[in-house]
């Protein structure tokens, strides 16, 4: 079976001037899809293999484990993953739903290509279509045949919404509802737990986590013809209680000045860059957000340590 892709991306987003807004915000922080270049898509990769960092193994076991169960409560549709990032997740989905089509949102064209075709290989009679494009923002899929007339089976793995703040959170679920079209969504969501437990999976003893976000740095000088020595901020990965999240942020060494794109900031020493939030949902707090965004949680499939949740959700109404 064949593979498409469709270009709905959007004009690129004006690099320059997402740096100096983030750059005049108290505290500075910058969006984190910046960190995902093809070497920070590399670094993440190694995250994942972090023994401090299970949350991937942890979903990866659940969805395998629970592959019949959640194809039964699927029942027929075509098949929405939004990013596509490893593909290895929706691989037995796929098995056991054995959709007419699987559609991969997401803004990388090279990792759409390579996740459908490894995808293909092993799923031939599905139809693979990559629509590369920003999903937080689309609000409908483009006419195919394969896609018209189709029920709708979401699929958002990865705790990736957490990287979302609250209001953000919502909107985006709002849009996958509306995307949706009245069909359900697998959302998969990493919980609160042990706090050293917490810091340690954004801070491995290997490091890797910090060379993600230093390799942020890295890319600026890239792209903006910037002078920034990386070593020249810490990394530092704290859980805060309140906002039930762990804040990642490159911390200056130095009172130093940096250019970036022929502008100059100056860091105090001990100043930040937030470089990204990882926000944890309880089972209550995600049923909250779920009822904001206009979603019922139907069902819960969840680790023995209860510390990763795959949710059912339907349209509330
Ligand atoms: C891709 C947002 C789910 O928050 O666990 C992991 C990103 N950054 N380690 C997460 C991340 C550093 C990850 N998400």
């Amino acid at each position: 079976m064949s593979i498409e892709l469709i270009d709905l991306q959007p004009a690129v987003a004006d690099l320059v001037q997402l740096v100096r807004d983030g750059m005049r915000a108290r505290p500075r922080q910058l969006p984190a899809w910046l960190l995902y270049d093809a070497e920070g898509s590399r670094l993440f990769s190694k995250i994942c293999e972090q023994p401090e960092y299970g949350l991937t193994r942890t979903e990866i076991a659940l969805l395998k484990d629970h592959a019949d169960d959640i194809a039964r409560t699927a029942g027929h549709g075509v098949v929405v993953e939004f990013g596509i990032g490893n593909a290895r997740k929706v691989d037995p989905l796929l098995s056991t739903i054995q959709p007419p089509a699987f559609v991969a949102l997401d803004i990388s064209p090279s990792a759409l290509e390579q996740s459908l075709t490894g995808l293909a290989g092993s799923h031939p009679n599905t139809a693979m279509v990559g629509i590369c494009c920003d999903h937080s923002h689309l609000t409908d899929l483009p006419e195919h045949p394969r896609l018209n007339g189709q029920r709708r089976i979401g699929f958002f793995p990865g705790s990736s919404l957490g990287n979302f703040l609250r209001n953000d959170a919502v909107r985006v679920l709002r849009q996958f509802r509306q995307l949706l079209a009245g069909g359900p969504l697998l959302l998969g969501l990493d919980q609160p737990r042990d706090p050293t437990a917490l810091e340690a999976a954004y801070d491995d003893a290997a490091g890797v986590s910090a060379a993600f976000a230093r390799n942020l740095l890295s890319r600026l000088n890239r792209d903006l013809q910037g002078t920034i020595d990386p070593q020249r901020f810490a990394y530092r990965a704290v859980w805060q209680e309140a906002e039930q999240r762990i804040e990642m942020a490159l911390v200056s060494r130095c009172e130093q000045s940096i250019e970036l794109a022929g502008e100059t900031w100056t860091f105090q020493a001990h100043e930040r860059l937030i470089t990204e939030h990882s926000l944890k949902y309880s089972p209550a707090a995600a049923a909250d957000l779920a009822a904001a965004a206009g979603w019922r949680i139907q069902r819960r499939w969840h680790d023995r340590d209860d510390s990763f949740s795959l949710h059912w959700l339907e349209p509330a109404d």
